[in-house]
């Protein structure tokens, strides 16, 4: 190694240490964020090595990245983007391409999907022209059912596309079983559940596409990042093209002729020979993601298992600790399901004594970190009035989460001491209302 890249990459290691002193935990003082990156001096470090070595562009470690999670997630392609929101896009357009031919969607398709989530697992539905059809979820899961999926299919419907909610799978053995029976696209948006299990089963295995977002709130952290992941080798190849330009040459920049027919082809009205890898095939994007943020994901990645674990054990510190508290509807794991969860949603009963905001409020003066289940009903914010869409169902769960729902975290920053003093304020809160 260069000398004085070695000199950099170990004060590298000093300066991070010099910055962890934090002083003990304060009640009431230090805050307790609800989410957050779990960074380490490996992970500071892989980002200036990155930096040093100007690696600016999607590059080797993107590659790397790609090939170590579609691995550890079990698929046989994984696409790193720039955002979760992209890969949602990039996963739902890759069912409008032509290569898809009589089974690609068409303006006016329908998709299922639910009222109660985050905004970018609808919004591509939107995107591309199709109608979103919204069910209602459960309350204490914060899902929707197979049940509820299956009453609004109809004649449009082609595609399902859901979230599993805050790391709670939902029903994905029934539902891929729907999807399967009515010859229906399932995209499973995994961004907040990576290392879930449904039935023993990785969430995110059970549709035709499943999506992760690298955003510091999540499991693994890029900055800004996400991945499209499929074991569908011509789905992966349309996700590929539509994020790269829309072009059809599959060569990674720098790369030139893997094919070895780079002047063979004869596409669209173009001349024969005309250079593949300036041939487009889809309208595509540019939504890649930087080797900075691969080298980041890289060290995060070595360090998933561990993160899921404190994610499951700290959520069970809440749950346990609050059992019983009165007035508040408390979560619950989806049966047949472990969850990596992504946060714990607590929901104010209607009647009780005291109001959400109340209870919000107290914990946010106490330094406790709160966020709203998202968007709570999505179809009642402006940017959805008046767009084509069908309701199945009312959507009053979704009406309660907009009103009573809030979370709060569970990531693995979080200490036992802290969670105690979550719990307590809670209790405290609930008791002096009641
Ligand atoms: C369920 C879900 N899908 C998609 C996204 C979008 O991910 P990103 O913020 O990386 O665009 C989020 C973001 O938190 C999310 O919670």
């Amino acid at each position: 190694m260069n000398p004085h890249k070695g000199l950099i990459l170990d004060e590298t290691v000093k300066y991070h240490q010099d910055l962890q002193d934090d002083g003990p935990f304060v009640p009431g003082t230090t805050e307790i964020w609800p989410a957050g990156a779990v960074l380490d001096e490996a992970d500071r470090t892989a980002i200036v090595e990155a930096a040093l070595e100007m690696r600016i562009a999607a590059g080797p470690s993107s590659r790397r990245f790609e090939s170590r999670f579609a691995r550890k997630l079990g698929h046989r392609k994984a696409h790193l983007t720039n955002s979760g929101s992209s890969a949602n896009l990039l996963a739902l357009s890759a069912f409008t391409s032509h290569l898809l031919e009589d089974r690609r969607l068409r303006p006016g398709d329908e998709v299922i999907t639910v009222a109660a989530g985050f905004p970018t697992t609808v919004n591509p539905i939107i995107q591309n022209g199709l109608v979103p059809v919204f069910v209602d979820v459960e309350l204490g899961t914060y899902n929707t059912t197979a049940a509820r999926v299956a009453e609004a299919i109809g004649p449009r419907t082609r595609a399902i596309m859901i979230a599993h909610a805050l790391g709670n799978p939902f029903e994905a053995t029934e539902i891929a079983q729907l999807a399967e029976e009515h010859d229906l696209f399932l995209i499973e948006d995994n961004c907040d559940a990576v290392g879930s299990t449904y039935d023993g089963r990785l969430t995110g295995s059970f549709g035709d596409i499943t999506t992760v977002s690298f955003y510091p709130a999540h499991h693994l952290a890029m900055g800004e990042g996400g991945c499209v992941l499929t074991s569908n080798l011509a789905l992966a190849r349309i996700v590929e093209s539509l994020r790269d330009w829309g072009r059809d040459c599959w060569c990674e920049p720098g790369e030139t002729n893997k094919c070895l027919k780079r002047f063979a082809y004869q596409m669209g009205t173009l001349p024969e020979g005309y250079d593949h890898k300036y041939i487009f095939s889809h309208v595509g994007y540019n939504l890649k993601a930087t080797d900075i943020q691969a080298a980041l994901g890289l060290s995060q990645l070595d360090k998933l298992d561990s993160f899921c674990a404190a994610r499951r054990r700290n959520w069970q510190q809440l749950r346990d600790g609050l059992d019983g508290t009165p007035h508040l509807l408390l979560p619950e794991a989806t049966v047949r399901s472990d969850p990596s969860w992504f946060g714990f949603a607590l929901t104010v009963d209607p009647e009780a004594p005291f109001t959400r905001a109340a209870l919000v409020d107290f914990l946010e003066q106490r330094k406790i970190g709160t966020r709203r289940l998202f968007a709570g009903n999505l179809t009642r914010h402006p940017a959805y009035l008046g767009r084509p869409h069908r309701v199945v169902g009312d959507l009053a769960n979704s009406d309660i989460i907009t009103d009573q729902t809030f979370w709060i975290g569970v990531y693995p920053a979080l200490t036992e001491e802290m969670l105690a003093y979550v719990i307590a304020s809670v209790r405290q809160f609930v008791e002096a209302g009641s």
